[in-house]
């Protein structure tokens, strides 16, 4: 409901709505919209909208003020007015909070967009000649002995690897490939995805410790693109981990009830990935899943993009939960 209140040539209230009320709480009929009705902000946006003797209806523009605690955005209108024959002036605060939201979310991702078509097209000119370095670089390995070229060749093959998950990576993410379902057994793919993972859980010694259910738990759900998501979840766990540190994957059954709104129960299966490492402060948290955010040296930042838009894709949803130096927890619902 937009707020709305009549001022009078004497810069006094003479009426106004409930909405009003809320965002100015010390008016009342009567009183001067010079006083301090409001909050600073909202004492602003009030003066900004009665500044001048208007002749004609003006756009004021929009405003950000605390309303009850909350921050909402104001578009602000004001118009002429005859009052007992006098000019006064009617001003009109649409609550335009969610238009301003939805605006901000439109243009991070159209940003969004035009940054992975960009990367796509790089990654795309990357494949082939890498495909040729690769190629490359294996025969000069086949072809020398002397120990200080061998150490140049692995670097150079590490920056290899490096760049090839990149274009791997980018390529996955943009190009969204649509799912493949067909009977999978959860706890066997899960098996499947800390095999892909045993190099980097052997070199920080980490124990995974299983918790899956008794009963088994099977989805129609693409195989392949399941193991990534749990692939990259289970090596970020493992990143962020001390030496000797314990990962706990756990699986059961969640059935989430109708809420008399269209939805009807359904049920989940609920993957539980926790680790014990570093885990992340508010700020790291918010932005976890956007695609390249990354805090490590050596990572894309793509590894959780992706592993939120396989999750969406299948009409599951992910979650965490994580505290610094305490860890972190990941919680994935796969509809069954
Ligand atoms: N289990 C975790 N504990 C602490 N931080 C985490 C954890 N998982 C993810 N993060 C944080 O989220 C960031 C993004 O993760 P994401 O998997 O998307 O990219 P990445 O691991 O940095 O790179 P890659 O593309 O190689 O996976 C990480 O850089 C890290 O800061
Ligand atoms: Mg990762």
């Amino acid at each position: 409901v937009s707020a709305v209140t009549a001022i009078d040539n004497e810069d006094r209230i003479r009426s106004a709505n409930a909405a009003f009320w809320k965002i100015f709480p010390g008016a009342s009929i009567g009183a001067s919209v010079l006083e301090n009705l409001a909050p600073e902000d909202a004492m602003k946006m009030l003066a900004a909208a009665t500044a001048n003797d208007i002749g004609k209806a003006a756009y004021r523009g929009r405003w950000v003020v605390t309303v009850e605690g909350e921050e909402k955005s104001f578009d602000v209108y004001s118009s002429p007015l005859a009052i007992n024959g006098n000019r006064g002036q009617i001003v009109t605060l649409v609550d335009a909070t969610e238009v301003a939201e939805s605006e901000r979310t439109l243009r991070r991702s159209e940003s969004l967009a035009a940054v992975g078509q960009a990367t796509t097209q790089v990654a795309h000119e990357i494949r082939n000649p890498l495909g040729s370095i690769r190629l490359g670089v294996s025969m000069l390995r086949d072809s020398v002995s002397d120990t200080d070229a061998l150490n140049t060749i692995e670097l150079v093959e590490r920056g290899i690897k490096h760049l090839n998950k990149l274009v791997v990576d980018v390529t996955q993410f943009s190009r969204q490939k649509s799912l493949e379902r067909a009977r999978v057994d959860l706890n066997d793919s899960l098996d499947r995805s800390i095999d892909l993972v045993s190099e980097r859980i052997r070199e920080k010694n980490a124990t995974v410790e299983k918790h899956f259910s008794e009963q088994p738990l099977v989805g129609q759900w693409d195989a392949d693109q399941l193991r990534q998501v749990f692939v990259n979840v289970i090596a970020n766990a493992v990143d962020a981990s001390q030496e000797n540190a314990l990962v706990k994957i756990a699986t059961h059954a969640i059935s989430v009830d109708g809420d008399g709104d269209g939805h009807a129960a359904r049920n989940y299966a609920r993957i539980t990935i926790t680790d014990q490492g570093q885990g992340m402060d508010q700020q790291t948290r918010e932005r976890i899943f956007e695609p390249f955010f990354s805090t490590k040296k050596r990572g894309t930042g793509l590894g959780l993009a992706i592993v939120k838009q396989i999750v969406e894709l299948h009409g599951g949803r992910i979650n965490v939960q994580s505290e610094p130096e305490t860890g972190s927890s990941f919680t994935i619902d796969l509809p069954i």
